[in-house]
C-alpha cells in the first residue's frame, strides 16, 4: 500500500526516551508518518530500527517506516533544507519538539548549552517552521516549569517560577511560542497562523511492552528509576542513596507523579489531532479567546497520582525481585517536595488519561532492562536508514 495520504509530522528529538515512544505512537495511528531529527547527542540510531521493528510486528510488512535525519536543530541551514526536501512531496504537516538538553543538574553547570540548544534552537525551527507554511506545534514542555507549586494537585494556571536554568529555558520557549501564536492573529493571517500545544509533562516512566524500546541514555543515569533499574540487573553498583526524608509528605520522601511513557506518547498523538480541529462552534479548547491570544494550550500530562522515593523502591523490588539498600542522604540541591498534577484539562480537552498503573510502569521497565542489559549500543549491528 501507499503511505502518501499519511500526513508528515517532524519529530526533533524522536530517538530519545520519549521521542522513540511518540515516534511508534505515530506509526500505530497509520495516519502520520513520523520524520525525525535528532543529533544523537543522548540517543542512538538503534532506537529508529526498533520504532520500525514494533510498527512491523503489529501492523505487519506494510507499516510505514520512520524517516530520519541525523541533524543538529542549532543548524538553521539543516533544518531548512529538510522542509525543502518535503516540501516538494507536499511539506510537513506538524512539528513535534522534543529535542533538548534535561539534566537539571547539568544546566546550571553550562548554561549557555542549554539556552542554545532549548531556546535557540526552538528560534531556529520556528523561524524553518514559518518560512515553510507549518503552522502546527506540539512542544515538549516540564512540570518542572512550576517551581514549587503553592497549590498541589497543579493546575496549569499556576505561575511558572521554574527553579532551575534547565526549567528557565522550558518557560522561556512556552512564552516565545505563545507570543508568536498571539502576533500571527494579530496580523490577521487566519487560516495560515500557528496553532501550538504546549505538554507539561510530570514523571515518564516505563518502556514499550514489547522490551525492544525503552530509556537508554549515555552515561550513568542520575534519575530514580533507570537508575533502579540499572541497579537490579548489576549494571550499575553504585549505592541507592535517597536525597532526603524530612520534605513534608507522607513518609518524608519525595513525591512525583509517574506515567507509563506510552500513555504519555498516546497523549502527543490527541494533542496532534486537536491541532486539526476547528476552533469555532462548541469544539475543544472551549475557553481560548482565540481572537486575542492565538490558538496556544497548555496542558499537564500526569496521572494525578503522588508516588514517594519509598513507594517506586518498593514497587521496582516487586518487579524486579532485586532487594535495594539504601542510605538516606541530604536534599538534592534543587528537589521540590510534591509534583503532582491535576490532569483535569488534559482529560476535558483532549480526552486524555493516562491508564497505566505503576506495577505496568515497573514491569515494562523491567522487561526492557533484561532484554536489553547493556543497552543499545551493543546490539547494533545493521546500518539504520539514515538519510
Ligand atoms: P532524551 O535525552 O532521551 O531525548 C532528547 C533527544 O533530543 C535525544 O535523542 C537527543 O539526542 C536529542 N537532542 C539533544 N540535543 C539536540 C540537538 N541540538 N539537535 C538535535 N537533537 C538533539 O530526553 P527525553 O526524556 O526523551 O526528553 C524529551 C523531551 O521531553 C525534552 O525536551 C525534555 O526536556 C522533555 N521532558 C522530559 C522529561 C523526563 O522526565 N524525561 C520530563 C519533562 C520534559
Ligand atoms: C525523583 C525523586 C529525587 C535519584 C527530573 C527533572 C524534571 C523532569 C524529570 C524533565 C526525587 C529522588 C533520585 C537518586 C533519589 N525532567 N532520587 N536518589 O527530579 O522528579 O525530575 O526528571 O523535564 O525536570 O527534575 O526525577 O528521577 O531525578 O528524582 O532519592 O539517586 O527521586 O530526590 O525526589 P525528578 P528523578
Amino acid at each position: 500500500t501507499s503511505h502518501h495520504s499519511l500526513k508528515r509530522v517532524l519529530v526533533t528529538g524522536g530517538l530519545g526516551y520519549i521521542g522513540s515512544h511518540v515516534v511508534v505512537a505515530l506509526l500505530m495511528t497509520g495516519r502520520y508518518l513520523p520524520i525525525v531529527v535528532d543529533n544523537c547527542h543522548n540517543s542512538y540510531p538503534e532506537a529508529l530500527k526498533r520504532c520500525a521493528e514494533i510498527a512491523r510486528d503489529e501492523l505487519g510488512s506494510d507499516a510505514p517506516q520512520p524517516l530520519f535525519h541525523r541533524k543538529d536543530i542549532r543548524d538553521k541551514a539543516a533544518l531548512d533544507e529538510i522542509f525543502r526536501q518535503y516540501d516538494e512531496q507536499g511539506g510537513i504537516w506538524a512539528v513535534i519538539h522534543l529535542a533538548a538538553l534535561k539534566a537539571v543538574g547539568e544546566s546550571g553547570e553550562i548554561p549557555l548549552d542549554y539556552y542554545q540548544v532549548n531556546v535557540v534552537g526552538s528560534i531556529y525551527l520556528l523561524e524553518t517552521m514559518a518560512k515553510h507554511n507549518c503552522n502546527h506545534l506540539v512542544f515538549s514542555s516540564s512540570a518542572t516549569v512550576y517551581g514549587t507549586p503553592k497549590i498541589i494537585p497543579i493546575p496549569e494556571s499556576s505561575p511558572l517560577q521554574a527553579a532551575s536554568c534547565y526549567g528557565r529555558t522550558k518557560a522561556m520557549v512556552e512564552d516565545i511560542i505563545q507570543d508568536l501564536c498571539r502576533a500571527d492573529v494579530g496580523e490577521g493571517k487566519g487560516e495560515s497562523s500557528l496553532r501550538a500545544v504546549s505538554v507539561r509533562y510530570f514523571n515518564p516512566a516505563g518502556a514499550h511492552p514489547s522490551g525492544k524500546l525503552g530509556e537508554e541514555p549515555r552515561g550513568k543515569p542520575g534519575n530514580l528509576l533507570p537508575l533502579l533499574a540499572q541497579m537490579a540487573t548489576g549494571r550499575q553498583r553504585a549505592d541507592l542513596k535517597i536525597f532526603g526524608n524530612d520534605y513534608p509528605t507522607r513518609d518524608g520522601t519525595c513525591v512525583r507523579d509517574y506515567l507509563h511513557v506510552m500513555d504519555l506518547a498516546n497523549g502527543h498523538v490527541l494533542a496532534l489531532d486537536s491541532l486539526a480541529k476547528p476552533l469555532s462552534g462548541n469544539t475543544i479548547f472551549s475557553h481560548v479567546n482565540v481572537e486575542s491570544e492565538g490558538y496556544f494550550r497548555a496542558f499537564n500530562l500526569g496521572k494525578g497520582k503522588g508516588m514517594s522515593v519509598l513507594n517506586m523502591i518498593d514497587a521496582m523490588k516487586k518487579a524486579s525481585g532485586f532487594d535495594f539498600k539504601y542510605e538516606i542522604v541530604g536534599r538534592r540541591l534543587g528537589d521540590v517536595p510534591d509534583l503532582t498534577a491535576d490532569p483535569s484539562l488534559a482529560e476535558e480537552e483532549l480526552g486524555f488519561l493516562a491508564q497505566e498503573d505503576l506495577d505496568t510502569m515497573c514491569r515494562d521497565l523491567w522487561n526492557f532492562q533484561t532484554r536489553n542489559p547493556h543497552g543499545y549500543e551493543s546490539t547494533s549491528s545493521l546500518p539504520s536508514p539514515i538519510l
